[in-house]
């Protein structure tokens, strides 16, 4: 008797598998190539693309060498930076955000993320007209705020009470603004993202029998790398020109989800608070119907087994 194959540990050996080169690649940049950044670099040059990547720092210059053909200097704060290499491109993704602190610096975020786009607009500007190009940009599911718990999906009303919500939603506006007939753009707003080196159900269980310190009523949502990548290169391969959630199957509160976690690994509850300890809230069951209507599916469904 044959064994029936499992479709998500096949789902999941396919998206490790080597991708063929292709005799034609495109010629692509990555406009800050951090954690999601950089794991779309190592994607897309097994796809055989020429990549163009940047970082804020001189000192990684030479690490970025190793995953993308062209490295360059690009700080969106810096008035001498530009994006005039984009000029010729097919392809860019949007993946710089201000680097983290504890402390958020509202100006600090303007500039960054609005200063950056001005400087691809102005670069787009420069392009012939006519020349086709494919924009992918990450925002965050974080702009739908307190919803409640919530169904939420791309055509609710943004966040406007939070000023990083704001923010985030005027540098939706300006990559929009950029769409014409030969710039797509796609925004694909993520979930709360984990992978390796972001091991958020490790974080969660290391809790077990004790207290976070978050309210674990509101509904947040997820992410893994691998299904960021793959969002990605679908928005691509599939030329999109809309707005998507990229966030996971799991639709519960922090307290379900860590008890389904702790149950899982046989490990006592944690308990969460009840009350809001930040003023930026995501409480919405984010839906990724939209996306999967299209025929895009996740390798990771879910942060539980
Ligand atoms: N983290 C999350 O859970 C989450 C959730 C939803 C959406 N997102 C969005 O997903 C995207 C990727 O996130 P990530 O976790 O990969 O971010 P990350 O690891 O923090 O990387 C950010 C990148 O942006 C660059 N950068 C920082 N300040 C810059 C500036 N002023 N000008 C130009 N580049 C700048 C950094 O440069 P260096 O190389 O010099 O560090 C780095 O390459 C971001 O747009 C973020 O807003 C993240």
């Amino acid at each position: 008797m044959t064994s029936s194959p499992d479709l998500a540990s096949l789902y999941q050996m396919l998206a490790k598998e080597q991708r063929p080169i292709l005799p034609s690649g495109e010629q692509r940049a990555i406009l800050g190539c951090g954690y999601v950044g950089e794991a779309v670099a190592k994607a897309w040059k097994q796809e055989g693309h020429q990549l163009w990547g940047t970082t804020t720092r001189r000192e990684r210059l030479a690490e970025l060498a190793e995953l993308v053909d062209t490295p360059v200097l690009f700080d969106s704060t810096d008035s001498h930076s530009s994006l005039s290499f984009t000029e010729s491109l097919d392809g860019i993704l949007v993946s710089f955000a201000p680097s983290k602190t504890s402390h958020v610096d509202i100006n600090h975020y303007r500039e960054t993320f609005l200063g950056g786009l001005q400087m691809l607009a102005d670069a787009i500007q420069q392009r012939p007209r006519e020349t086709p190009l494919q924009l992918v940009h990450l925002s965050s599911c974080g702009v739908y705020g307190n919803r409640h718990g919530a169904l939420t999906d791309e055509s609710v009303r943004l966040d406007s009470l939070h000023p990083v919500n704001g923010v985030l939603a005027m540098a939706e506006d300006m990559i929009q603004s950029l769409r014409s007939e030969s710039v797509n753009v796609c925004i694909l707003r993520l979930g709360g993202i984990y992978g390796p080196g972001r091991d958020i159900p490790a974080m969660l269980l290391s809790a077990a029998g004790g207290v976070v310190q978050r309210n674990g009523q509101s509904v947040p949502c997820w992410i893994h790398l691998d299904d960021i990548i793959r969002g990605v290169s679908f928005a691509f391969e599939h030329n999109l020109n809309d707005t998507y959630n990229l966030v996971n199957d799991t639709q519960c509160t922090g307290q379900e989800l860590t008890d389904r976690l702790c149950e899982q690994a046989g490990l006592p509850l944690a308990k969460w608070l009840t009350i809001d300890t930040t003023d930026r809230v995501l409480n919405a069951r984010v839906s990724n119907a939209k996306l999967k209507q299209l025929g895009f599916t996740l390798t990771q469904p879910s942060m539980v087994g």
